[in-house]
């Protein structure tokens, strides 16, 4: 396994890249209809969380394995055929690559204990109007440097096809822009004239500008993968087109990618509609997350799905209520943002929420500021849907270090059935995997984000059910006050009543 020694940026903007030139900030707050503004940081790129999309979906596909670490995570956006078809291709090529590098077939098993991490995730950096921008990030542990790729995916509502990041510049200023981005490189260490010179040469620059974007001060912001205008060892490059000085060089759809990063409406016009409000939330302590059973006394199982929630989560949450089972759900924060309604309804019906992390990288190749960072921002993402946080964590991939133990905070489930249903996507051998292997106190480990296991659920519960088991959430299992922060539960041997 890997240790936390190579620290890595899941978290672009800040240590690795070239100091930004000051810009200025963002004078006010968006309009009063529009969505809240994040909080100012005016050096770092401008994101948005559009939950006013009607009918977004987040598409993930995760391992969910220590020894074959891969989740790649992207918006489906209704309407935007184009562009969701190219985030979709970029990410599943990717997992494509990953795994036929793995043993040369896409359904082969992980090769060793060391496999290298993939994470694809993204962010919006604008969504209303008529202008959508994705930026998809790339950590690929295989890869030379930190491996670590970002690109940037605009979208012109009105024309309905995706725009290059070139096209956000003016034709007529394109030399302009080419000078500003050379003086700023030239003098960088590792850069070399010829090598930047053909690389921003104009049939090029499209593919080697991987992010262009706004600041949260409104200044136009470059960024170079690593190799691409400098040797590797430099890293990725960043060049901070001051505002007074990039506003000029804007094309029409520029400007309108700016106007929609910096003051967006609360609406895109691709037929969606401003989401409901969420109902007023308190901070109370949490409900107890089912009712009482004393797992001493009963034969218990509690089923866990991760990753979510997905596209077939609300069947799920239907399939449960029709059995009277409880579960508990460690989802990903950029998957809880968009479907907060959802992680209401599993609250609501008795079901416990657990921290799956933000989006879902193997916790211990990153520093602590970073864990803190992935594990609070899903803390966030769900108490504003349900209240208040999760009272338990899972750690993606079950990996966990001192680092990660620190800042759980919290106790850490793991699982002692594993169905592999990420592997298989087969309804059938799920149910039976968990028929067979399943005991009492098992945790057992399914993931919501894919069709057949939710599809395999009521196979699960009828055939246990005849059992004889009561399926109840992790913290039902184990009676709260016998679990202790940063300790991890489950593998195997720590289930409740079992030695
Ligand atoms: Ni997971």
């Amino acid at each position: 396994m890997k240790t936390g020694s190579s620290v890595t940026l899941l978290m672009l903007t800040a240590t690795l890249l070239s100091a930004c030139t000051t810009g200025q900030p963002v004078p006010g707050t968006p309009a009063a209809a529009g969505p809240p503004p994040t909080p100012s940081h005016p050096h770092e790129i401008r994101t948005v969380a559009p939950t006013w999309i009607r009918g977004l979906r987040i598409v993930s596909d995760n391992s969910d394995s220590a020894s074959c670490p891969w989740a790649v995570s992207y918006p489906a956006v209704p309407g935007a055929d184009a562009l969701t078809t190219a985030l979709r291709e970029k990410t599943e090529n990717r997992v494509k690559t990953l795994r036929e590098s793995q043993n040369g077939v896409q359904d082969a098993e992980c090769p060793t204990d060391d496999a290298p991490e993939l994470n694809v995730s993204f962010r919006f950096l604008a969504a209303a109007g008529d202008v959508v921008g994705v930026e998809l990030t790339t950590v690929d542990r295989t890869a030379a440097g930190d491996g670590t790729s970002v690109a940037t995916y605009w979208y012109d509502t009105r024309t309905r096809k995706s725009v290059s990041t070139s096209a956000l510049i003016a034709d007529a200023a394109s030399g302009e822009f080419d000078a500003a981005l050379t003086k700023a490189l030239s003098s960088r260490e590792g850069a070399d004239p010829d090598t930047l010179k053909a690389a921003l040469a104009p049939e090029y620059r499209t593919s080697t500008i991987s992010n262009l974007a706004f600041t949260e001060g409104g200044d136009l912001v470059a960024e170079f993968d690593q190799g691409t205008v400098a040797v590797v060892p430099a890293g990725r490059q960043k060049v901070v087109i001051p505002k007074v000085q990039a506003e000029p060089l804007l094309s029409d759809f520029g400007r309108r990618a700016e106007q929609q990063a910096l003051q967006p409406g609360n609406r895109l016009d691709l037929g969606g509609a401003p989401a409901p409000a969420p109902p007023t939330t308190n901070t109370a302590a949490p409900p107890p997350a089912g009712p009482a059973v004393d797992c001493l006394q009963v034969k218990c199982v509690a089923l866990t799905f991760d990753d979510g929630p997905g596209p077939d989560t609300a069947k799920l949450l239907d399939t449960l209520a029709r059995f009277d089972a409880h579960a508990t759900f460690f989802v990903v924060g950029q998957n809880a943002t968009y479907n907060a309604d959802l992680i209401r309804k599993e609250a609501a019906a008795g079901h416990e929420i657990g921290n799956h992390s933000w989006n879902h990288p193997d916790l211990r190749q990153l520093s602590p500021d970073q864990i803190h960072d992935q594990i609070g921002r899903t803390d966030r993402a769900v108490t504003d849907a349900v209240g208040h946080p999760p009272t338990v964590i899972r750690p993606p991939y079950g990996a966990i270090n001192d680092d990660v133990r620190a800042a759980a905070d919290r106790p850490m489930i793991l699982w002692s059935v594993d169905t592999l249903d990420w592997k298989f996507h087969d309804s059938a051998k799920v149910a039976q995997t968990v028929l067979d292997k399943t005991k009492p106190g098992d945790i057992v480990l399914l993931h919501d984000i894919h069709p057949t296991s939710v599809d395999a659920v009521p196979d699960i519960l009828t055939g246990l059910k005849e059992q004889g088991y009561t399926f109840v959430t992790v913290s039902q299992l184990f009676g709260s006050s016998h679990l202790t922060p940063g300790k991890a539960y489950g593998d195997n041997d720590k289930a409740f009543g079992r030695s």
